[in-house]
Protein backbone atom coordinates (compact mmCIF):
# COMPACT_ATOMS: atom_id res chain seq x y z
CA UNK A 1 0.00 0.00 0.00
CA UNK A 2 1.60 3.58 -1.12
CA UNK A 3 0.62 6.93 0.03
CA UNK A 4 0.59 9.59 -2.50
CA UNK A 5 -0.48 13.17 -1.23
CA UNK A 6 -1.38 15.21 -4.50
CA UNK A 7 -1.28 19.11 -3.24
CA UNK A 8 0.15 22.22 -2.23
CA UNK A 9 3.38 23.57 -1.91
CA UNK A 10 4.11 26.56 -0.47
CA UNK A 11 6.18 29.35 0.81
CA UNK A 12 5.41 30.65 3.89
CA UNK A 13 6.44 34.66 5.17
CA UNK A 14 5.09 34.49 8.51
CA UNK A 15 5.13 37.87 10.40
CA UNK A 16 4.24 37.99 14.22
CA UNK A 17 1.48 41.39 15.20
CA UNK A 18 0.13 42.04 18.60
CA UNK A 19 -3.31 41.56 16.71
CA UNK A 20 -4.08 40.38 13.56
CA UNK A 21 -4.99 43.06 11.11
CA UNK A 22 -8.33 45.08 10.65
CA UNK A 23 -9.44 46.54 7.30
CA UNK A 24 -8.01 49.94 6.81
CA UNK A 25 -5.52 49.14 9.49
CA UNK A 26 -1.56 49.79 9.49
CA UNK A 27 0.30 47.61 12.05
CA UNK A 28 3.95 47.30 12.49
CA UNK A 29 5.19 43.38 12.33
CA UNK A 30 7.66 42.16 15.08
CA UNK A 31 10.06 39.00 13.60
CA UNK A 32 9.45 38.58 10.41
CA UNK A 33 10.57 34.57 8.95
CA UNK A 34 10.42 32.24 5.89
CA UNK A 35 8.91 28.88 6.51
CA UNK A 36 8.26 25.94 4.26
CA UNK A 37 4.38 24.85 4.17
CA UNK A 38 1.45 24.41 1.96
CA UNK A 39 -1.39 22.14 3.65
CA UNK A 40 -0.40 19.55 1.23
CA UNK A 41 3.98 19.40 1.62
CA UNK A 42 3.11 19.59 5.45
CA UNK A 43 0.71 16.62 5.50
CA UNK A 44 3.60 14.61 3.96
CA UNK A 45 6.15 15.68 6.21
CA UNK A 46 4.14 14.83 8.90
CA UNK A 47 3.71 11.75 7.32
CA UNK A 48 6.83 11.03 6.54
CA UNK A 49 8.14 12.24 10.24
CA UNK A 50 5.63 9.58 11.89
CA UNK A 51 7.40 7.03 9.53
CA UNK A 52 5.68 6.49 6.34
CA UNK A 53 7.12 6.37 3.01
CA UNK A 54 5.22 9.12 1.01
CA UNK A 55 4.81 10.56 -2.39
CA UNK A 56 4.45 13.64 -2.80
CA UNK A 57 3.09 15.48 -6.31
CA UNK A 58 2.43 18.69 -7.19
CA UNK A 59 3.73 21.89 -8.83
CA UNK A 60 6.49 24.42 -7.57
CA UNK A 61 7.67 27.73 -9.38
CA UNK A 62 10.49 27.40 -11.47
CA UNK A 63 11.87 30.69 -9.79
CA UNK A 64 12.01 29.56 -6.51
CA UNK A 65 10.62 26.00 -5.97
CA UNK A 66 13.90 24.70 -5.42
CA UNK A 67 13.91 25.10 -1.47
CA UNK A 68 10.65 23.20 -1.45
CA UNK A 69 12.05 20.29 -3.25
CA UNK A 70 15.36 20.24 -0.97
CA UNK A 71 12.79 20.22 2.09
CA UNK A 72 11.13 17.11 0.71
CA UNK A 73 14.15 15.59 0.15
CA UNK A 74 15.85 16.10 3.19
CA UNK A 75 12.57 15.10 4.75
CA UNK A 76 12.80 11.84 2.82
CA UNK A 77 9.34 12.91 0.85
CA UNK A 78 9.77 11.05 -2.81
CA UNK A 79 9.61 14.19 -5.45
CA UNK A 80 9.63 11.77 -8.30
CA UNK A 81 6.13 13.31 -9.16
CA UNK A 82 6.87 17.64 -8.01
CA UNK A 83 6.79 19.30 -11.47
CA UNK A 84 8.37 22.79 -12.32
CA UNK A 85 6.23 25.44 -13.36
CA UNK A 86 6.83 28.50 -15.22
CA UNK A 87 6.63 31.34 -12.11
CA UNK A 88 6.54 31.56 -8.52
CA UNK A 89 5.39 28.71 -5.99
CA UNK A 90 2.45 29.17 -3.98
CA UNK A 91 3.64 31.49 -0.86
CA UNK A 92 1.31 32.99 2.08
CA UNK A 93 1.35 35.60 4.17
CA UNK A 94 0.61 35.00 7.56
CA UNK A 95 0.09 36.91 10.49
CA UNK A 96 0.40 35.28 14.04
CA UNK A 97 -0.75 37.31 16.89
CA UNK A 98 0.24 37.23 20.44
CA UNK A 99 -2.49 34.47 21.23
CA UNK A 100 -1.07 32.04 18.79
CA UNK A 101 -3.61 32.27 16.48
CA UNK A 102 -3.72 32.93 13.05
CA UNK A 103 -4.80 34.52 9.57
CA UNK A 104 -3.00 33.34 6.01
CA UNK A 105 -3.39 35.11 2.75
CA UNK A 106 -2.63 32.81 -0.09
CA UNK A 107 -1.27 32.66 -3.43
CA UNK A 108 -1.73 29.90 -5.59
CA UNK A 109 1.27 29.99 -7.56
CA UNK A 110 2.55 26.60 -9.17
CA UNK A 111 -0.46 24.84 -6.77
CA UNK A 112 -3.38 26.33 -9.37
CA UNK A 113 -1.41 24.82 -12.24
CA UNK A 114 -1.88 21.07 -12.06
CA UNK A 115 -3.25 19.24 -15.66
CA UNK A 116 -5.20 16.73 -16.77
CA UNK A 117 -2.58 15.27 -18.22
CA UNK A 118 0.05 15.34 -15.27
CA UNK A 119 -3.14 13.72 -12.82
CA UNK A 120 -2.91 11.06 -15.48
CA UNK A 121 0.75 10.95 -15.34
CA UNK A 122 0.72 10.94 -11.08
CA UNK A 123 -2.05 8.47 -10.86
CA UNK A 124 -0.17 5.86 -13.66
CA UNK A 125 1.82 5.47 -11.29
CA UNK A 126 -0.72 3.86 -8.29
CA UNK A 127 -3.80 1.49 -7.46
CA UNK A 128 -6.34 0.16 -5.82
CA UNK A 129 -5.88 0.08 -2.21
CA UNK A 130 -3.14 2.84 -2.14
CA UNK A 131 -4.19 5.61 -0.12
CA UNK A 132 -4.58 9.08 -1.61
CA UNK A 133 -4.42 12.58 0.57
CA UNK A 134 -6.25 15.67 -1.06
CA UNK A 135 -6.54 19.32 0.56
CA UNK A 136 -7.94 22.10 -1.24
CA UNK A 137 -5.17 24.20 -2.58
CA UNK A 138 -4.53 22.56 -5.63
CA UNK A 139 -7.02 22.93 -9.18
CA UNK A 140 -8.82 20.60 -10.71
CA UNK A 141 -9.39 18.51 -7.41
CA UNK A 142 -12.36 17.68 -8.66
CA UNK A 143 -10.20 15.57 -11.71
CA UNK A 144 -8.14 14.12 -9.24
CA UNK A 145 -10.90 12.38 -6.91
CA UNK A 146 -12.81 10.57 -9.95
CA UNK A 147 -9.37 9.15 -11.29
CA UNK A 148 -8.33 8.20 -8.04
CA UNK A 149 -11.45 6.69 -7.61
CA UNK A 150 -12.13 5.14 -10.87
CA UNK A 151 -8.52 3.01 -9.95
CA UNK A 152 -10.19 2.22 -6.78
CA UNK A 153 -7.78 4.27 -4.43
CA UNK A 154 -8.34 5.44 -0.60
CA UNK A 155 -9.30 8.90 -0.90
CA UNK A 156 -8.47 11.00 2.25
CA UNK A 157 -9.80 14.51 2.13
CA UNK A 158 -9.38 17.43 4.09
CA UNK A 159 -11.07 20.03 2.19
CA UNK A 160 -9.02 23.29 3.40
CA UNK A 161 -9.93 25.93 2.60
CA UNK A 162 -13.50 25.28 2.67
CA UNK A 163 -14.26 27.56 -0.69
CA UNK A 164 -15.79 27.13 -4.09
CA UNK A 165 -12.91 24.90 -5.36
CA UNK A 166 -14.89 22.01 -3.54
CA UNK A 167 -17.90 22.68 -5.48
CA UNK A 168 -17.56 20.51 -8.82
CA UNK A 169 -16.33 17.56 -6.52
CA UNK A 170 -18.32 14.27 -5.53
CA UNK A 171 -17.64 14.09 -2.13
CA UNK A 172 -19.55 10.63 -2.24
CA UNK A 173 -16.18 8.98 -3.56
CA UNK A 174 -14.03 10.07 -0.10
CA UNK A 175 -13.32 7.79 2.38
CA UNK A 176 -12.00 9.23 4.82
CA UNK A 177 -12.78 13.35 6.05
CA UNK A 178 -10.53 15.22 8.54
CA UNK A 179 -12.28 18.63 9.02
CA UNK A 180 -11.99 21.16 11.90
CA UNK A 181 -15.12 22.23 13.65
CA UNK A 182 -16.21 25.03 11.38
CA UNK A 183 -15.26 23.07 8.28
CA UNK A 184 -17.30 20.22 9.83
CA UNK A 185 -20.52 22.56 9.84
CA UNK A 186 -19.85 23.50 5.86
CA UNK A 187 -19.30 19.76 4.86
CA UNK A 188 -22.35 18.70 6.56
CA UNK A 189 -24.67 21.58 4.70
CA UNK A 190 -25.64 24.12 7.17
CA UNK A 191 -23.92 27.67 6.48
CA UNK A 192 -26.69 29.26 8.26
CA UNK A 193 -28.17 30.27 11.70
CA UNK A 194 -27.47 26.78 13.93
CA UNK A 195 -24.45 25.85 11.78
CA UNK A 196 -21.59 24.35 13.65
CA UNK A 197 -19.81 27.04 12.25
CA UNK A 198 -21.92 29.78 14.17
CA UNK A 199 -21.86 27.93 17.64
CA UNK A 200 -18.32 27.12 17.16
CA UNK A 201 -17.89 31.42 16.86
CA UNK A 202 -20.29 31.94 19.09
CA UNK A 203 -19.19 29.90 22.25
CA UNK A 204 -15.00 29.79 21.78
CA UNK A 205 -15.90 26.31 20.95
CA UNK A 206 -16.89 25.32 24.21
CA UNK A 207 -19.70 23.15 23.37
CA UNK A 208 -16.84 20.77 22.61
CA UNK A 209 -15.90 20.29 25.79
CA UNK A 210 -16.36 16.16 26.34
CA UNK A 211 -16.83 15.92 22.59
CA UNK A 212 -20.49 16.15 22.47
CA UNK A 213 -20.70 19.12 20.05
CA UNK A 214 -18.05 17.04 17.92
CA UNK A 215 -20.42 14.08 18.10
CA UNK A 216 -23.32 15.89 16.31
CA UNK A 217 -20.63 17.32 13.75
CA UNK A 218 -19.62 13.95 13.08
CA UNK A 219 -23.43 12.37 12.87
CA UNK A 220 -24.07 14.95 10.18
CA UNK A 221 -21.68 14.17 8.23
CA UNK A 222 -21.78 10.57 7.99
CA UNK A 223 -25.94 11.10 7.73
CA UNK A 224 -24.47 12.48 4.55
CA UNK A 225 -21.51 10.48 3.65
CA UNK A 226 -22.53 7.18 5.31
CA UNK A 227 -19.91 5.47 3.66
CA UNK A 228 -16.89 7.56 5.35
CA UNK A 229 -14.77 7.98 7.95
CA UNK A 230 -15.16 10.81 9.65
CA UNK A 231 -12.54 12.85 12.01
CA UNK A 232 -13.61 16.46 13.47
CA UNK A 233 -10.39 18.35 14.99
CA UNK A 234 -11.60 20.67 18.17
CA UNK A 235 -8.30 22.27 18.76
CA UNK A 236 -8.29 22.58 22.75
CA UNK A 237 -11.59 20.52 22.83
CA UNK A 238 -9.75 17.35 21.39
CA UNK A 239 -10.95 15.63 18.43
CA UNK A 240 -14.10 12.80 17.13
CA UNK A 241 -13.61 10.68 15.08
CA UNK A 242 -17.22 8.33 13.72
CA UNK A 243 -17.54 5.43 11.20
CA UNK A 244 -21.19 3.51 11.10
CA UNK A 245 -22.48 3.33 14.52
CA UNK A 246 -18.99 3.43 16.01
CA UNK A 247 -17.66 6.57 18.21
CA UNK A 248 -14.18 7.82 19.64
CA UNK A 249 -13.33 10.92 21.32
CA UNK A 250 -9.84 11.64 21.43
CA UNK A 251 -9.01 14.31 23.96
CA UNK A 252 -6.17 17.09 23.46
CA UNK A 253 -2.73 17.25 25.25
CA UNK A 254 -2.58 20.82 26.88
CA UNK A 255 0.96 22.71 25.57
CA UNK A 256 1.65 26.51 26.02
CA UNK A 257 0.66 27.84 22.43
CA UNK A 258 3.50 28.96 20.56
CA UNK A 259 1.41 28.93 16.95
CA UNK A 260 -1.21 26.90 15.41
CA UNK A 261 -0.08 26.86 12.11
CA UNK A 262 -0.01 23.34 10.59
CA UNK A 263 -1.45 21.97 13.68
CA UNK A 264 -4.31 20.02 11.65
CA UNK A 265 -2.27 18.96 9.10
CA UNK A 266 0.38 17.34 11.38
CA UNK A 267 -2.86 15.39 12.99
CA UNK A 268 -3.92 14.96 9.49
CA UNK A 269 0.11 13.87 8.43
CA UNK A 270 -0.12 11.22 11.21
CA UNK A 271 -3.62 9.91 11.34
CA UNK A 272 -2.55 8.92 7.89
CA UNK A 273 0.52 6.73 8.44
CA UNK A 274 -1.32 4.91 11.31
CA UNK A 275 -4.09 4.32 8.72
CA UNK A 276 -1.44 2.73 6.67
CA UNK A 277 -0.21 0.57 9.68
CA UNK A 278 -3.34 -0.95 10.13
CA UNK A 279 -3.69 0.36 13.73
CA UNK A 280 -6.86 0.38 15.98
CA UNK A 281 -8.03 4.15 16.16
CA UNK A 282 -7.74 4.73 19.26
CA UNK A 283 -4.03 4.67 19.07
CA UNK A 284 -4.01 6.38 15.64
CA UNK A 285 -6.22 9.16 17.25
CA UNK A 286 -3.73 9.75 20.16
CA UNK A 287 -0.60 9.82 18.55
CA UNK A 288 -2.38 12.42 16.08
CA UNK A 289 -3.24 14.50 18.91
CA UNK A 290 -0.21 14.37 20.68
CA UNK A 291 1.38 14.93 17.42
CA UNK A 292 -0.23 17.99 16.84
CA UNK A 293 -0.04 19.54 20.28
CA UNK A 294 3.79 19.62 19.79
CA UNK A 295 3.44 21.37 16.33
CA UNK A 296 1.23 24.09 18.29
CA UNK A 297 4.33 24.57 20.67
CA UNK A 298 6.72 25.60 18.19
CA UNK A 299 6.81 28.51 15.08
CA UNK A 300 6.19 27.95 11.70
CA UNK A 301 4.51 25.17 9.49
CA UNK A 302 6.99 22.59 8.46
CA UNK A 303 9.47 23.13 11.49
CA UNK A 304 6.98 22.68 13.93
CA UNK A 305 5.99 19.16 12.97
CA UNK A 306 7.51 16.21 15.23
CA UNK A 307 9.47 13.23 14.41
CA UNK A 308 7.60 10.13 15.23
CA UNK A 309 10.46 9.40 18.39
CA UNK A 310 9.29 12.76 19.95
CA UNK A 311 5.92 11.36 20.59
CA UNK A 312 5.63 9.21 23.91
CA UNK A 313 2.35 6.82 23.57
CA UNK A 314 0.61 6.26 26.63
CA UNK A 315 2.49 2.86 28.04
CA UNK A 316 5.71 3.77 25.89
O1 LIG B 1 -2.31 24.70 7.25
C1 LIG B 1 -1.24 25.61 7.29
C2 LIG B 1 -0.81 25.98 5.90
O2 LIG B 1 -1.87 26.65 5.26
C3 LIG B 1 0.37 26.93 5.83
O3 LIG B 1 1.62 26.26 5.82
C4 LIG B 1 0.09 27.74 4.58
O4 LIG B 1 0.98 27.53 3.55
C5 LIG B 1 -1.34 27.39 4.18
O5 LIG B 1 -1.40 26.57 3.10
Amino acid sequence: MKILNFGSLNIDYVYRVAHILQPGETLKAGEMEVFPGGKGLNQSIAAARAGAEVYHAGMVGADDGGFLLDVCRENHVNTDYIRRAEGKSGHTIIQVDDNAQNSILLYGGGNRKITEDFIGEVLAGFGKGDILVLQNEINLLDVVIDRAYEKGMKIVLNPSPFDEGLDGCDLSKVSVFLVNEIEAGLLAGEDGEGSGKDEGRENGGKECENGEDGAKLVDKILKKYPEAHAVVTMGAQGAFYGQGSFRHFQRSFPVKAVDTTAAGDTFTGYFVYGMMKGEAIEVIMERAAMAAAVAVSRKGAVPSIPKREEIKMTGE
